[in-house]
């Protein structure tokens, strides 16, 4: 079937002067990929590199309630320039969804990224991190199938049940070809096996709850100490 939608190939010249495209992923809820996405860009953006962070995980966007964008909106622009939180480019649904669930299916759910993909004005950036739903999902694949020269990091925590279900996304990936820069463990309690492709360990920081919000409360948190670490080692960050 031929398709008339024009919008897959702008993808491409949109994100066309993006150094690297990093999608935080983990086939499960609650582990920590939206915390880990936002204080991630957040350290990026720290070190004076240009950063975009953009919120895929449609039905939980998250990352607008740590980074606390009260008040911002994206500006009209031949297409939608992404307001600016702490020297961080930001998207999300949350900006459109008035703070409503967004339930979308299927070929919807693929239409939403595809626009968001399209429309949004990056400009040059030395990285964007996508915080991406749970699992393999629609998101996940178009996110593949769009942006091939997208690299995975990982996030699991140090549960039997969590390190079931990361390996088989690993095999995944590799199947996919898709480059996996490594697996963090967050919330590292269990002693014992560390996941296969280990990065590190982000301690369970009992003051990272009370910093949502305020991105100078977060970069001082141990959770983004911890992180720091590893993205220093991982993405060459100086
Ligand atoms: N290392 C950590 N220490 C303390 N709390 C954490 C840690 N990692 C995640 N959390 C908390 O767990 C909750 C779920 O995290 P979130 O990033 O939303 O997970 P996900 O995006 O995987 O669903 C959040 O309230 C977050 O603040
Ligand atoms: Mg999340």
């Amino acid at each position: 079937m031929i398709s008339l939608d024009p919008r897959p190939a702008v993808i491409g010249t949109r994100l066309s002067k993006i150094k690297r495209i990093i999608a935080v992923t983990g086939w499960k809820g609650g582990i920590g990929k939206s915390v880990t996405a936002s204080t991630l860009a957040l350290l990026l953006a720290k070190r004076g590199l240009k950063t975009g962070l953009l919120d895929l995980d449609l039905a939980g966007a998250s990352d607008h309630i740590v980074l606390g964008t009260n008040g911002l909106f994206p500006k009209e622009m031949m297409g939608l320039e992404p307001p600016m939180v702490y020297g961080v480019k930001f998207m999300s649904v949350a900006f459109f969804s008035s703070n409503k669930a967004v339930p979308l299916r299927g070929a919807n759910v693929s239409d939403a990224i595809i626009e968001m993909l399209a429309i949004t004005q990056w400009g040059e950036l030395d990285f964007l991190v996508i915080d991406m739903p749970p699992g393999i999902n629609d998101a996940a694949l178009d996110v593949i199938r769009l942006i091939p020269q997208t690299e995975v990091l990982a996030v699991t925590t140090s549960s039997v049940l969590a390190h079931s279900v990361l390996e088989r996304s690993l095999d995944l990936y590799n199947d996919l070809k898709v480059p996996v820069l490594g697996v963090i463990e967050n919330m590292s309690g269990r002693e014992g096996g560390r996941p296969k492709n280990c990065a590190g360990r982000l301690r369970y920081d009992a003051g990272l709850e009370a910093a949502l919000g305020d991105p100078d409360k977060i970069l001082m948190t141990k959770f983004a100490q911890d992180l720091r670490k590893i993205a220093v080692a991982i993405l060459k960050m100086r």
